[in-house]
């Protein structure tokens, strides 16, 4: 079943009875499926709750003023060059300095396609961090890159970083979708985070793009059981880039 409606889409999202589709159990140490058997994202009940426990604790020792700053300093440092400084910020702030496994590893860590590349990576960064910080590199890099593009479509020089950082989260979201499967019936129901985020009972104009829309209810970073526990971090790492590339002295963008 497809889900295209907000009201329906958050009525899943705070429904028990819908849990993420199962992952497989018997990868073989260190591998990618051994640790997507490990995180929060894919299990259940009681063992969710106290794997996202552990994550929500290591996320209040970081600040997210301060992981801007560091984003904005990078991005000047690397003369613009962004893309593996939210990463890296957000790594040197878990006591990682070698990102450099980050991107293979979390290629596989959503779809759960294993490679020997992602492999590698996944091996690699054991040998760096535990099972939780992994978790965080892993579910931040690609959702934070992705939301610094699809800004920047949108952004030119002098704009609000945040206007157009909460309104490219709705209108243009990085996470297009999610899954649930409904434990009741098997079904496996597709959440279409882009429609549920246009839903004209929720949101006025929506197709338009308007950064003065101010942060509104979307379903960008999840809702209800469940959600992105990250929401602050993932805007400082965006919005720290954001403020040195919409500097004014920097060249104007295409919008
Ligand atoms: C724009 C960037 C981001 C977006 C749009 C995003 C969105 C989401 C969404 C929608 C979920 C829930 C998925 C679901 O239930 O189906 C999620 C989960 C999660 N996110 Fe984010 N996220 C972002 C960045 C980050 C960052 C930077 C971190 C780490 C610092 C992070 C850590 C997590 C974790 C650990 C979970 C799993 C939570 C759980 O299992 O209970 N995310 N994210």
């Amino acid at each position: 079943m497809l889900i295209t409606r907000h009201a329906e889409a958050r009525a899943v999202l705070d429904d028990a009875a819908y849990v993420p589709p199962p992952v497989r159990q018997d990868g073989a140490e260190g591998t990618l499926a051994w640790l997507r058997a490990r995180v929060s994202r894919f299990s259940t009940g009681e063992i969710h709750a106290g794997r996202r426990r552990v994550l929500v604790e290591l996320l209040a020792g970081l600040e997210p003023a301060e992981l801007r700053r560091a984003a904005a300093a990078m991005t000047e440092e690397r003369d613009g060059d962004w893309r593996g400084v939210p990463t890296a910020v957000l790594a040197s702030a878990l006591g990682v300095e070698d990102t450099a496994a980050v991107p293979a590893a979390a290629s596989g860590y959503l779809s759960g396609e294993q490679t020997p590349q992602a492999d590698a990576a996944v091996a690699r960064l054991l040998t760096l961090a535990g099972v939780p910080v992994i978790t965080l590199l892993l579910q931040g890099h690609a959702a934070t890159v992705g939301l610094i593009e699809n800004a920047l479509r949108h952004a030119g020089p002098g704009d609000d970083p945040e206007a157009v950082l909460d309104e490219t989260l709705r209108r243009d979201p990085p996470l297009r979708a999610t899954r649930r499967l409904d434990t009741r019936t098997g079904e496996t129901v597709t959440i279409d985070v882009v429609a549920a985020n246009r839903d004209s009972d929720v949101f006025a104009d929506a197709e338009r793009f308007d950064p003065a829309r101010g942060p509104s209810p979307h379903l960008t970073f999840g809702s209800g059981i469940r959600p992105c526990p990250a929401p602050g971090h993932a805007l400082a790492l965006a919005a720290g880039v954001l403020d040195a590339l919409l500097a004014t002295s920097r060249p104007p963008r295409p919008r």
